[in-house]
């Protein structure tokens, strides 16, 4: 019974090859060794013929047995080491490889300009209001001291909606909303969007940001308004900036004016953007016209005010240097991430 032992040694050794195997190179060896064509196993099988009528039974079938329990032993050290190397690969970290760059979002031009605005008016103790876009016409015009013949208040130039209700045109809307909810005094901006029907090109656009600004108290006067508004042009255009007062008209104001920087180009030489005048309009204002007060309830003999208005893209764009203002709203992220 040589061989029967032969055989269980063959076994043992085998089992021990299969818990020592790692990888599947290894496993291919013992395949090979165990298996193969040129292994004990195969050989013991092939000389079964030889052997003595007692043990060729036996011999046979323990041989075959073990056959067949190592292929499948195999097998499944296979699967096994196969199910391993995959997690592994999942897990292993390769730090040489480049990260991935996270792409940062930034404020959009326009914003933040609006916030430098916000910041000085702020900082000059000024707070913060804002008012609905669908008004009535009597808080866009009406009360603004703006007559039914005026032309902002033709169809052609303000958008009506249903009823009597239009987009507000500008944000002067909000002053009259603010001294309604409360008596003087006040000292207010109010941000927001505007609306006009405009044909859209490099300088206008249907909608539109204005800052609206009011200031009323007793005594507030016009050095008040100028001193306002220098401080706020060199906070926003630089030290050297010069500003002048043009005599205008609005209905809501009384004394009015529009109010020039010099040009931030050329510094007042004359150039394309100042259309070689050396100056930029910036924004309207006045003095709070005392109509105005008395449509909400303000005794214009008790108290004076100061407001103003100005266009938020016009502003960006001087800063920015942008020539269209279409740029702002298309939403091309080659023309935003300028601004990162
Ligand atoms: N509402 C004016 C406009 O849209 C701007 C403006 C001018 C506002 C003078 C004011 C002001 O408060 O005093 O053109």
């Amino acid at each position: 019974m040589q061989v029967m032992k032969r055989l269980d040694a063959i076994k043992v050794e085998f089992e021990k090859a299969v818990d020592a195997c790692s990888d599947v190179s290894s496993m291919e060896d013992i395949r090979v060794a165990f298996l193969g064509r040129k292994c004990e196993l195969t050989q013991i099988l092939r000389n079964v013929s030889s052997l003595s009528a007692e043990e060729k039974p036996l011999v046979g079938k323990q041989a075959n047995i073990l056959k067949n329990e190592f292929a499948r032993k195999l097998e499944e050290l296979k699967e096994r080491l196969e199910r391993a190397d995959a997690s592994g690969k999942a897990e292993k970290i390769d730090v040489t490889l480049p990260g991935i760059k996270r792409r940062l979002g930034a404020r959009h031009p326009l914003r933040s300009t609006l916030s430098r605005i916000n910041d000085i008016f702020v900082s000059l103790g000024f707070a913060i209001a804002e008012g609905p876009e669908i008004e009535t016409e009597f808080y866009n015009f009406e009360a603004l001291n703006i007559p039914l013949d005026h032309p902002s208040r033709d169809a052609f130039d303000t958008f009506y909606v249903e009823g009597k209700h239009v987009l507000r045109s500008h944000t002067s809307n909000v002053q009259i909303h603010v001294m309604q909810k409360q008596p003087p005094p006040v000292q207010m901006i109010m941000p927001g969007r505007v609306y006009r029907p405009d044909a859209v090109d490099a300088s206008h656009s249907f909608m539109f940001h204005q800052v609206e600004g009011l200031m009323v108290d007793r005594g507030v006067s016009f050095s008040d308004l100028k001193g306002v508004l220098s401080i706020f042009c060199r906070s926003m255009f630089g030290e050297d900036i010069k500003m002048r007062l043009r005599p205008h008209f609005f209905p809501f104001t009384e004394p009015s004016a529009e109010v020039d920087i010099s040009c931030i180009i050329c510094g007042g030489k004359g150039c394309r953007v100042c259309k070689g005048n050396g100056w930029l309009e910036i924004l309207g204002a006045g003095m709070v016209n005392p109509k105005v007060f008395e449509a909400v309830g303000y005794d214009p003999e008790k108290y004076t005010g100061f407001a103003f208005g100005m266009g938020v893209e016009r502003i960006a764009m001087l800063l920015y240097g942008i020539e269209d203002i279409r740029l702002f709203f298309e939403n091309d992220v080659r023309f935003l991430k300028q601004f990162i």
